[in-house]
């Protein structure tokens, strides 16, 4: 099967914003507690914190985590996570019926942000709280001392101030699961005089209301305009969430799903430019697509605890897909998408980092190991950074019933201006055939391969344990082929690409 794509210097989509590779972490199952925290851990740090996990978060060259939650933020005291750790309160964890010690709050996590070489994203709780409590986190994140909650935090160990730029307005209020779910009305009238205040203390802050927590929510996009009515003045983003699963295992509706992902933002993209119009505004709001990725291997076996059949057990094993091969292409499409939809995402976080739908493992007190997930992210994340090209691709298609014509190559293009080089992400989607690809690269000259890594394997049911942790893993490619303005690449069936070729312009 033949497929072919032009990628012209001056067909431009955007400027990547790197904050498109950002990941999550919560306060929720093993993600925090035996996952980035661990104390007796061998490799513990004099905070507490795993050497062997920082090492891994640090590979993956994340710009930014979100944090405390998700589900978790929205009953969440903050005030909690400070001060003497010996006095700090355990409490009950509403969204998954667990306990929370508490040993790791605001200080400790950025903290181990400094450690990995991140940027905290934080979100406030207006849940089963609201303006004041939000009000007063931010101050004492980022005030001045010599105010009340400046002195707290100096007190408790820091008297310079994150500034943390990045604060999300509560998580998913749309959805009937969240603690102090509202209706967009509610939720868009709180987000709005929150996001008042808080720009009263500091204009520059960068804010994100929640958009829906995925696209079949049945408020969906009706939610994204009335919210977007409320805030549109005083938000930068709008939040949105998805995760893909494969529960009918049907390989090729499962991989047609970033096909959904990308008509998910294109509409809320068009709402954003409606409300846009309609408020006659110069502003441009744009999307943080702050929770994606796979998420079902897990589902069933965690019920019994989110049902309370366990008591309010401490950081259980919880939300821990292993992930497959067949979960690579899922997360190389998805990405792929982000960098074309690179206009309007600004911020994109995969969730989660560790333990809980995670790409990185770790047994508590003993090995961390990088899912197979991993591999796609971390090369997005190191090669996925420039400008998004607009390809233009030619390709045989398949059908899938409720999406579409689905075509078996999924591309994304990006062009690094300064170190003169183009990358390349390809899937093939097709199980059967392999895809031979022509690129035309036009505006560009003396293409030269220089880095050319493939996935693949014969059993998409292949995962990576603590024992056999490189069972699925990239490997050098071969028979990648550029000369001048061309380059052609085979892709085997059921794979995933990143080519890399130097270019002059020109
Ligand atoms: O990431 C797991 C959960 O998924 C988050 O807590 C919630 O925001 C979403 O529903």
């Amino acid at each position: 099967m033949r497929a072919s794509v032009i990628a012209n210097r001056d067909y431009v989509i955007s400027e990547i914003d790197n904050r498109i590779y950002g990941a999550f972490l919560e306060h929720l199952g093993r993600a925090i507690y035996s996952g980035i925290y661990e104390p007796d851990h061998p490799t513990a740090d004099k905070n507490g914190m795993r050497a062997d996990v920082a090492e891994l978060v640090r590979g993956l060259d994340v710009p930014m985590v979100r944090y405390p939650g998700g589900n978790f933020v929205s009953a969440y005291n903050w005030e909690d996570g400070i001060g003497p750790r010996e006095q700090r309160p355990t409490r009950l964890d509403l969204a998954w019926h667990t306990s929370e010690s508490n040993q790791v709050g605001i200080h400790e996590f950025a903290d181990w942000c400094e450690t990995v070489g991140t940027q905290m994203m934080l979100a406030v709780n207006l849940g089963s709280r609201g303006l004041e409590e939000a009000r007063n986190f931010v101050e004492y994140v980022n005030g001045p001392t010599g105010s009340y909650w400046g002195d707290l935090r100096k007190k408790n160990g820091r008297a310079d101030p994150w500034y943390v730029k990045m604060w999300c307005l509560g998580n998913e209020m749309d959805g009937p699961w969240q603690i102090g779910h509202k209706t967009a009305d509610e939720y868009g009238r709180l987000a709005s005089e929150t996001a008042k205040a808080l720009r009263a203390f500091d204009s520059s802050l960068e804010l994100i209301a929640c958009g829906s927590s995925h696209s079949n929510m049945p408020t969906y996009p009706e939610w994204e305009r009335v919210v977007l009515e409320h805030t549109y003045e005083t938000v930068d983003h709008i939040s949105l969430h998805m995760y893909s699963s494969n529960y009918d295992k049907h390989t090729p509706g499962y991989l047609a799903h970033n096909v959904k992902l990308e008509a998910y933002i294109s509409t809320v993209a068009a709402t954003i430019d409606y409300v846009k119009a309609k408020k006659r505004s110069n502003r441009q709001v744009t999307i943080a697509f702050d929770e994606w990725n796979v998420w079902y291997h897990s589902r069933k076996q965690d019920r019994a605890i989110l049902d309370g059949k366990h008591g309010w057990p401490h950081a259980p094993a919880l939300l821990e897909d292993i992930y497959n091969f067949e979960d690579v292409l899922q997360v190389g499409c998805c990405l792929n998408t982000f960098i074309r939809k690179s206009d309007v995402v600004k911020l994109a976080c995969i969730a989660q980092l560790v333990n809980v739908i995670a790409p990185i493992m770790t047994e508590p007190g003993g090995r961390s190991w990088k899912q197979t997930t991993y591999y796609p992210l971390y090369f997005a994340s190191m090669f996925g950074r420039g400008r998004a090209l607009n390809l233009v691709a030619r390709c045989p298609s398949y059908e899938v019933e409720l999406i579409g014509e689905i075509p078996y190559l999924d591309v994304a293009g990006v062009e690094n201006e300064a170190e003169g080089t183009l990358t390349f992400f390809l899937v093939n989607r097709n199980g059967e055939e392999e895809l031979d690809v022509e690129l035309s690269l036009q505006g560009y000259r003396d293409a030269r391969v220089l880095e050319h890594q493939v996935m693949t394997h014969d059993d998409l049911n292949a995962v990576n344990t603590a024992a056999n942790p490189d069972n699925v893993a990239p490997r050098q490619g071969r028979g990648a082929v550029a000369e001048e303005d061309k380059l052609s690449v085979s892709l085997p069936p059921h794979s995933y690409q990143m080519v890399r070729v130097s270019v002059a312009r020109g």
